[in-house]
């Protein structure tokens, strides 16, 4: 399936050498994407290849969403070698969960340490600030483009240990909010994503019995797979939504329902 007026865009996608990621960029270069693949970790050579395979061209670059500069050199890496950029998809993010205060036999037993907490905002947050900042003028340059943000199910309604992540993924909301306000007048469209329970490695670090709770909640009754997440982003990005713009998009098999 081809989904309408992908072909050809520019996309970059951040944290995409794995989970949801990684389908995004396959998503994306299935419709002849020309796509740009950043993460922190991953293989230049295998991920270019695998890319292309789907039919996009290709490019995987080293790019830390935390770190300004860095992302600079990857604007521009993209902007000489495509001459724009028309859909940037704020993927990468990580979680480092704990209890607020973790009481236990009449003492405290723990708390999110700042390391904990600043990671994930550093990331999270921050992330999608620095390359969103980054990318705009591009896109107002090009006449216009589509961001798509990842937040999650626990913006909207916070989780047992994820003050961090919560928070991020609720504070992703507002900028999406706010960016489509502001970036409306120059044809940029800002939407949210918001997956539920999805089956990646970052799943694989949630206590099985807090995944069951989870998947009991979901009407579903599955975890969902990166691919159908994916489909989600790569429809916003197309001119089938094109009057779709502020919005946050649940992706969860109805466990908002079910919560
Ligand atoms: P994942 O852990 O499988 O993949 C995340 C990717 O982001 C990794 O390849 C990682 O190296 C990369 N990354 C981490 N720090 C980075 C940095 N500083 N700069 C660039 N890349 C960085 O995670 P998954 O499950 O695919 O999640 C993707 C997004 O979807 C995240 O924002 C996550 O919070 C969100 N999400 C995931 C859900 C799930 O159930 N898997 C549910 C709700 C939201």
């Amino acid at each position: 399936m081809t989904t309408s007026g992908l072909g050809n865009k520019v996309v970059i996608v951040t944290g995409a050498a794995a989970g949801i990621g990684r389908a995004t960029a396959m998503r994306f270069a299935r419709e002849r994407c020309r796509v740009a693949a950043w993460d922190v970790v991953g293989n230049a050579a295998e991920m270019e290849s695998a890319l292309r395979q789907e039919g996009g061209e290709a490019v995987f670059r080293k790019t830390d969403v935390t770190d300004v500069s860095d992302i600079e050199q990857g604007v521009r890496q993209v902007i000489s070698k495509w001459g724009r950029i028309d859909v940037l998809i704020n993927n990468a993010g990580i979680l480092r969960d704990s209890q607020l205060v973790k009481w236990k036999d009449g003492a405290v037993a723990g708390v999110m340490s700042d390391e904990a907490f600043d990671a994930v905002v550093a990331v999270n947050l921050k992330g999608v600030f620095n390359c969103t900042r980054a990318v705009v003028p591009q896109m107002i340059r090009g006449g216009g483009g589509v961001i798509v943000n990842a937040s999650s199910v626990v913006g909207l309604y916070g989780n047992f240990g994820q003050t961090n992540y919560a928070a991020t993924k609720a504070g992703v909301i507002a900028f999406t909010q706010t960016w489509s306000r502001e970036l409306g007048k120059h044809n940029i469209r800002v939407n949210a994503v918001a997956p539920g329970f999805i089956a990646t490695a970052m799943v694989g670090t949630i206590p099985p019995k807090v995944v069951q709770e989870m998947l009991a909640h979901t009407p579903l009754g599955r975890m969902g797979k990166p691919e159908e997440v994916a489909e989600v982003y790569a429809w916003l990005a197309s001119d089938a939504a094109s009057f779709v713009n502020g919005t946050v998009i649940s992706v969860d098999g109805g466990l908002v329902l079910g919560t």
